[in-house]
């Protein structure tokens, strides 16, 4: 198969699974033009015991939130959603694959009004390999942006709209105009806030230190995933306000996310982070990820949902 050449998937849309190229939209659509669409991003792993989607339910009630927030009638609950992403998967035959179900509005008008309009989801399942391709494992350099993140006043960083997403791609144009593999935005108060699509760690003193939950960031459930984890090993987590010099002197500093999964930082705005190598602690953290999405750890297999 050719790179980006999914004919031969199927889309769930509406209730139905459809050819990849007979789903369309017309260029009208609301979200298309206004970026009034909802979203999630999740991965099914490659298991001893099939594919499975990691934390499915999570990922569901999170895409719900969503569209609370922003006031959006879904034609779909919770439980038709979760069987419509394990039946996109399993239709497809996808061992491992990325995984995202979207909302939008999909009526075609100029104006801006939601206001009873009617709404579509659909579910597209695609192979995804490493979103940072060799970095995973290297390591990746990053950029504190001149952007500053979106907080609660203006857009809530919270929920996944797409609209909120043009203030991370303009973070990483940025980076990557400035040679960087990636963006940290911090807040309009300064302190350090998340990557432009992954939550932040550092590793200081074998402590793991992170940005609380209103430090505009979105709540990863990676994020989630990697507290659960480091308490369960022992580790002590500090949910805190972060400056950015603390990000130049922390021994270790890693993103996390469903597309980064763990991504070990080796540089931030060209000063080595440790030794400018991925550290002991990021590697372990990253192995026991990889353990506990790949089915290889009994503690956390209650997170798996097999297609
Ligand atoms: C802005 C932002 N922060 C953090 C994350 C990480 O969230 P998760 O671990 O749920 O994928 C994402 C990815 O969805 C994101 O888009």
């Amino acid at each position: 198969m050719a790179v980006n050449d999914n004919s031969n998937l199927v889309v769930w849309l509406d209730g139905k699974l459809v050819k990849w190229n007979d789903a369309k939209v017309p260029i009208l659509t609301h979200s298309l033009q206004y970026g009034s669409g909802i979203f999630e991003g999740m991965r099914a792993y490659d298991t001893p015991k099939g594919a499975a989607i990691f934390r499915l339910q999570d990922h569901v009630k999170r895409f719900l939130r969503s569209a609370k927030i922003y006031a959006m009638p879904l034609k779909f609950d919770q439980k038709q959603i979760e069987d419509a992403i394990v039946k996109t998967v399993k239709a497809n035959k996808l061992k491992s694959c990325y995984i995202r179900p979207f909302a939008f509005y999909d009526d075609q008008q100029i104006g801006l009004r939601t206001t009873g309009k009617k709404t579509s989801v659909f579910v597209a399942a695609l192979p995804f390999g490493a979103y940072f391709g060799k970095g995973r494992d290297t390591g990746i350099k990053c950029k504190t942006s001149t952007w500053h993140r979106i907080n609660s006043s203006i857009l809530p960083p919270g929920a996944k709209v797409s609209g909120n997403y043009i203030n991370s791609i303009m973070a990483k144009i940025e980076a990557e105009a400035s040679g960087a593999d990636e963006a940290i935005l911090c807040s309009v108060e300064g302190y350090v806030a998340e990557g432009s699509g992954e939550n932040i760690f550092l590793v200081q003193d074998n402590r793991l230190l992170t940005p609380p939950k209103d430090a505009d960031i979105l709540l990863g459930i990676t994020r989630d995933s990697i507290i659960k984890i480091a308490e369960n090993l022992g580790y002590a987590v500090e949910e805190r306000n972060i400056h950015k010099e603390e990000l130049y002197t922390a021994d270790e500093v890693f993103f996390t996310g469903t597309a980064a999964e763990v991504t070990p930082i080796v540089s931030i705005d060209g000063r080595h982070i440790g030794n400018g190598k991925p550290g002991p602690i990021t590697r372990m953290f990253a192995e026991k990820y990889s353990d506990v999405v790949n089915g290889r750890n009994e503690e956390f297999s209650g997170w798996l949902t097999y297609a």
